[in-house]
């Protein structure tokens, strides 16, 4: 079976997929603004040990799972399920899964259209279109549609050229692009004055709210949304991983990458911030605490870039681009699993697949589009403070309780024959049947309760 599914030719073409998916608007954007708002670098070191102790588990129980039944995420839990209750349970987790990747990526792409639009507005400004450049900032219908549409069929052209031919392909292309273009920004807005302030904001520890249960449990969903989890992308990119690989060595380098990535950005948006204050934009919102999320990239960051004359122009192309980037190897995450389910499971071809599902998510952006003020934080909410931890929790606990220990074991040996012997195979089992489910359960419990 395993020889008629698409596969990762190599190790580097998985890091730089797996990464690629984790590795998206939540780390650029997402992650530096909450750590400016909550502690600095005392969220920093919560977010550094959960990220570690808790996300990675949890992102390592999706890859074995995915690796060892080599197949989508509604066929791998029913693979390893003892009972047909069990493994009908299962299936229907892996189906929400599906569901809930698609809604992820039908606001996900909404975003990352505003992304290409605005990199797409300063290279028109610069050659003196105005009025092009004006509606492809506005906030209108038409630019909407228009670029979610584009973003979502790009998303599907690399998809439906195959897990070798697409998305290692461009993964392997944009990711190190990505790095390169983040060092480089960083690298030139440090030199600008006011850069240091914003650096210093960003790494004073304020510990005294890094002790908060608020604090923990809103850095643990920030880490499951940045590496991806609980959808069952990670399972699907698993599950096209060589049997001979090392899968614990490969998900703690995808951590890794996708941590130190969102703590870069950090080195990047924070001083860009303060530079913006020093250059007269406002930076702080009416109750005095930093301006975040939307208005920041697309008020603040533009207003800032304004101020900058040419060099803006180019530094804003740059920073939408890395943006995009950032969102593409997102995406197509996204996509593969609902693709991989439907060629799979439904012997639909992957030609056919990928365009018809995208269109399928096409609609539903349409929808959100059309009811923006209603739709789009509701999609946000039930997807990421509600889809993800429970699905999360739900891998977990057929990783750690409803997979027989002994298949794990044997799933591990295959990369590593002496799997038992290593650190990973005594704390992790453990705490993927204890610590991540109890954990997942509180962030669900607070998110229903906030
Ligand atoms: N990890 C992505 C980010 O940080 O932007 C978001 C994401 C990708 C969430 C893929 C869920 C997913 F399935």
């Amino acid at each position: 079976m395993a020889s008629t599914r698409g596969e990762f030719s190599s190790r580097f073409g998985f890091i730089m997929a797996a990464s690629g998916s984790a590795v998206g608007l939540g780390n650029i954007w997402g992650f530096p603004t909450q750590a400016a708002g909550n502690g600095g670098a005392a969220f920093l070191a919560v977010y550094l040990v959960l990220a570690f102790t808790l996300a990675y588990p949890a992102l390592m129980a999706e890859l074995i799972i995915g690796r060892h039944a080599h197949s989508n995420p509604v066929q791998a839990l029913r693979a390893i399920s003892r009972t047909p209750l069990l493994a009908n349970i299962g299936a229907a987790g892996g189906m929400a899964g599906l569901v809930i990747a698609s809604l992820i990526l039908s606001f996900y792409a909404i975003v990352a259209g505003w992304m290409v639009a605005f990199c797409l507005a300063s290279l028109v400004g610069l050659m003196g279109a105005e009025e092009a450049s004006q509606w492809l900032t506005a906030f209108g219908l038409g630019r909407n549609l228009v670029f979610t549409y584009l973003f979502i069929a790009l998303t599907a052209l690399i998809v439906t050229a195959g897990v070798k031919q697409g998305i290692e392909r461009w993964s392997e292309r944009l990711m190190p692009i990505l790095i390169i273009t983040l060092l480089v920004l960083i690298a030139y807005v440090l030199t600008l004055e006011g850069a240091t302030e914003g650096l210093r904001v960003y790494l004073l520890p304020d510990f005294s709210r890094s002790l908060s249960p608020d604090l923990i449990l809103r850095a643990l969903g920030a880490a499951f949304f940045s590496l991806s989890l609980g959808v069952g992308t990670m399972l699907v990119y698993g599950s096209y991983v060589k049997d001979d690989e090392n899968l614990p060595l490969l998900g703690g380098v995808v951590t890794l990458i996708d941590i130190s990535i969102a703590v870069l950005a950090g080195f990047l948006i924070m001083p860009a911030m303060y530079v913006a204050l020093q250059n007269g934009v406002e930076i702080f919102g009416e109750d005095g605490t930093l301006i975040s999320e939307d208005t920041l990239i697309f008020t603040v960051l533009p207003e800032l870039f304004a101020t900058m004359g040419t060099t803006g122009v180019i530094v804003s192309i740059t920073f939408f681009f890395l943006m995009s980037i950032a969102a593409l190897t997102s995406s197509i995450s996204m996509l593969e699993v609902s693709v991989a389910y439907a060629t799979e499971s439904r012997g639909v071809k992957r030609r056919w697949a990928a365009p018809l599902i995208a269109c399928g998510i096409a609609a539903a952006s349409t929808l959100i589009i059309f009811d923006f003020s209603n739709l789009f934080s509701m999609v946000i909410t039930l997807t990421t403070r509600y889809g993800q931890p429970l699905l999360g929790f739900i891998f977990c606990l057929y990783a750690g309780w409803i997979w027989q220990r002994d298949g794990v074991l044997q799933e591990l040996r295959k990369g590593n024959p002496d799997a038992e012997h290593s650190l990973f195979w005594k704390i992790w089992p453990w705490y993927v049947r204890l610590v991540c489910p109890t954990i997942i359960l509180c962030i669900f419990a607070q998110a229903t309760l906030a």
